[in-house]
């Protein structure tokens, strides 16, 4: 278990709890939280003993977006040449490793889009999931324009990028831009648990399926068909492939050796 000022860090077997810790802004998304979110991100993914992640924040507040008060000041050339935002922000996009947003509350502009640039949103009946950045002048600059659309399609996409409006659990479940909603006393558990259920089957499996996932929106159907197809014949190789596989004909519990 580690802490930083902004980040709390716990083991839970082989998964690893990121939390969000900046109450008094409601986890707003400063440039030192960034850093160490960064940080814990980079630390994780080396960690051969971890196997999945999931991040989280209060019961209050997932993250009420980029912290405004640091960027009210900005001007072109400053955000420009630090290329602010997602230079900071995109760790959480490239981690190798399943990783899952446990959300609760606000998921605001850049907290929404953190917590899409995650593998799958689990979120409780609080969360509240909005891009808010046209009622302050400017507009989702960590993805909130494309994973959103990729994730709910334009039309729902439009009205909470040009109105701002923030949508409840029920309907980000009803619209695909959430896995599942619990209520928020079991959402961490919830959340936890399906990490640690993943974190029990093949790791080359549970990487391959990933990355072909990913794939589909990055490729042409075709071209992610064949990446796929391949994918699948690499699974042939891993003594998972042959455990499970065995496991499943001889009427046992797979005991996945490679993970
Ligand atoms: N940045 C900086 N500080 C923030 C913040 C943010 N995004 N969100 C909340 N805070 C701070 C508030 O300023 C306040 O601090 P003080 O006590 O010092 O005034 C504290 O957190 C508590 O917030 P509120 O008093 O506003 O709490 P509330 O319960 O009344 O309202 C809220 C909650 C609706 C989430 C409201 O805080 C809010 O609208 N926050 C801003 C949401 C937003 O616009 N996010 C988008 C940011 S832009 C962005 O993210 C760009 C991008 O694409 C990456």
């Amino acid at each position: 278990a580690k802490a930083t000022e902004h980040i709390l860090a716990e083991r839970r077997d082989s998964v690893v709890l990121v939390s969000l810790n900046r109450p008094k802004a409601l986890n707003a998304l400063c440039d030192a939280l960034t850093r160490e979110l960064t940080e814990v991100l980079d630390a994780t993914d080396q960690d051969d003993t971890v196997a999945a992640v999931v991040i989280t924040g209060s019961a209050k507040a997932f993250a009420a977006g980029a912290d405004i008060k640091e960027m009210q000041p900005k001007n072109f050339v400053d955000v420009y040449l630090e290329d602010f935002i997602t230079s900071s922000w995109e760790r959480a996009s490239t981690v190798r490793k399943p990783i899952i947003a446990a959300v609760s509350g606000y998921a605001l502009g850049g907290g929404a889009e953190l917590a899409m640039m995650c593998d799958m949103i689990i979120a409780a009946e609080s969360a509240k999931f909005g891009q808010p950045e046209i009622t302050i002048g400017v507009l989702p600059g960590a993805g909130g324009t494309q994973r959103l659309a990729r994730a709910v399609g334009k039309s729902k996409a439009m009205d909470m990028v040009l109105t701002g409006r923030v949508v409840d659990a029920a309907e980000a479940e009803r619209i695909g831009l959430v896995a599942r909603v619990v209520p928020d006393e079991e959402l961490v558990n919830e959340a936890v648990a399906a990490a640690k259920e993943i974190a029990g089957y093949s790791r080359p499996a549970v990487l391959l399926a990933k990355e072909s996932v990913n794939r589909a929106f990055e490729s042409t159907l075709a071209e992610g068909l064949r990446f796929e197809r391949r994918m699948f014949h690499a699974a042939f190789a891993t003594e998972g492939q042959s455990e499970g596989m065995d496991a499943f004909i001889n009427k046992r519990e797979a005991d996945y050796t490679d993970r």
